[in-house]
């Protein structure tokens, strides 16, 4: 039989979606099953989006501009502008969801064996985007204890080699909920311009920000244009998940040439959803105002409940909406695949994304989950009383 290749052998799995067999099985088992893996939100998408492509008068299906729709790259370059993002259309390429635009920028900017340095905990699909691209994640570690704030700078220059391409962030972050303040983003700028180093910031969640806090794009910083690469997509921002469409955002020319190459290879982004995704830059602020009320809201319900059990440690998110929870076991893998397999509370139970495939350093985050709050806050009381009473039973 012909063998598959080292790179399909080494793509990891996903921690989000790895345990999905155990919750059919006790859903079949007639368990309610609480899904706090996945970041699927509930809320509604805006009507102005779908009502843009449900009597949709199209005679052929056709390609788009491998760019994407020119009409939808200015609009979204005023949505940009207006939030003081000096972005012009030129400086954006539609992609195929976030996830393209991140495959993009590694194609972009990396060769084999290459390294992007990232903030751990992170968004466990870098890891397969980095295996995919052939290049290698050097983890720097970022903790609980101080919310997962940016590790000092010292901390990145020691990992900076010769081989060193780019530095990655997510922010605000999945899956820590961090939020990185102006001070952190210019002190990242300082770094990626003394080592001429790529700042690739991955952006989309700017929206879901609480407390008042206000977010600082890589955008916004004067002298590191050629350096920034912002990445986005509609798929959080009006709960468009499905759509798959997100972009590269870059000012410098020569990644935009290249991620244009990359854009063309794949023909173009989706039709019917970059015509949702235009309608959609109409939704009305109150859609955001209501939106982002309710996720402070289950966050703090998240936050008081998970506090209430004992031997769990949470930082509390600033942004997005996912939290990292330190739990008193010693492997959260098997807890979470327990809970599904095992346990049940009144014939309910919970599912949680184990944290360490979020990180790339081995054997750490192994007592953590990471918790989505995309539920409604009662399905979020009901399931942290679940995983209190899982606790109080459960043996490592
Ligand atoms: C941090 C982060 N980046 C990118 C993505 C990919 O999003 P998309 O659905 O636009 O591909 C996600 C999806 O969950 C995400 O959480």
């Amino acid at each position: 039989m012909p063998k598959i290749s080292n790179k399909g052998k080494s793509m990891p799995e996903s921690p989000i979606r790895k345990l999905v067999p155990f919750s059919e099985i006790a859903k079949n088992k007639g368990i309610k099953v609480y899904h706090l893996n996945i970041g699927q939100p509930d809320i509604k998408t805006p009507e102005v989006a779908l009502n843009a492509i449900k009597n949709i008068d199209l005679e052929v299906l056709e390609y788009s501009h491998s760019a994407g729709f020119e009409s939808y790259r200015r609009k979204l370059s005023a949505y940009y502008q207006k939030q003081g993002l000096p972005i012009n259309f030129e400086d954006i390429i539609i992609t195929t969801g976030g996830s393209e635009a991140l495959l993009f920028a590694m194609g972009c900017t990396m060769d084999i064996d290459d390294e992007i340095i990232i903030p751990e905990p992170f968004y466990a699909n870098y890891n397969g985007f980095s295996t995919a691209s052939g290049v290698k994640v050097v983890p720097v570690m970022s903790g609980i204890e101080n919310g997962f704030a940016l590790p000092p700078i010292s901390a990145f220059e020691k990992l900076i080699t010769p081989k060193t391409k780019a530095i990655l962030i997510c922010n605000p972050s999945n899956p820590t909920g961090y939020l990185y303040s102006k001070d952190e983003i210019f002190q990242l700028a300082e770094i990626v311009k003394k080592h001429d180093l790529f700042l690739i910031a991955d952006e989309v969640y700017r929206e879901f920000i609480y407390d008042g806090d206000v977010h600082f794009s890589v955008m916004n910083v004067p002298g590191i244009e050629q350096n920034a690469i912002m990445i986005d997509s509609v798929s959080k921002r009006y709960s468009m998940c499905g759509a798959r469409i997100g972009c590269i955002v870059s000012k410098n020319k020569e990644v935009m040439g290249a991620a244009m190459k990359f854009a063309q290879a794949r023909l173009s982004p989706p039709t019917f959803a970059q015509i949702a995704s235009e309608a959609a830059i109409d939704t009305p602020q109150s859609y955001f105002d209501d939106v982002i009320t309710e996720y402070k809201g289950r966050r703090d319900t998240l936050i008081t409940e998970l506090n209430k059990i004992e031997g769990v440690m949470v930082a509390t998110p600033k942004g997005a909406f996912y939290c990292i929870a330190r739990l008193p076991v010693k492997n959260a893998d098997h807890f979470a695949q327990w809970l599904l397999e095992t346990f049940e509370y009144n014939g309910e139970t919970v599912m949680v994304a184990p944290a360490a495939g979020f990180y790339s350093t081995p054997n750490v985050g192994l007592n953590e989950i990471r918790i989505a709050y995309v539920l409604k806050k009662e399905n979020l009381i009901k399931s942290c009383v679940i995983l209190k009473e899982a606790l109080k039973v459960y043996k490592d």
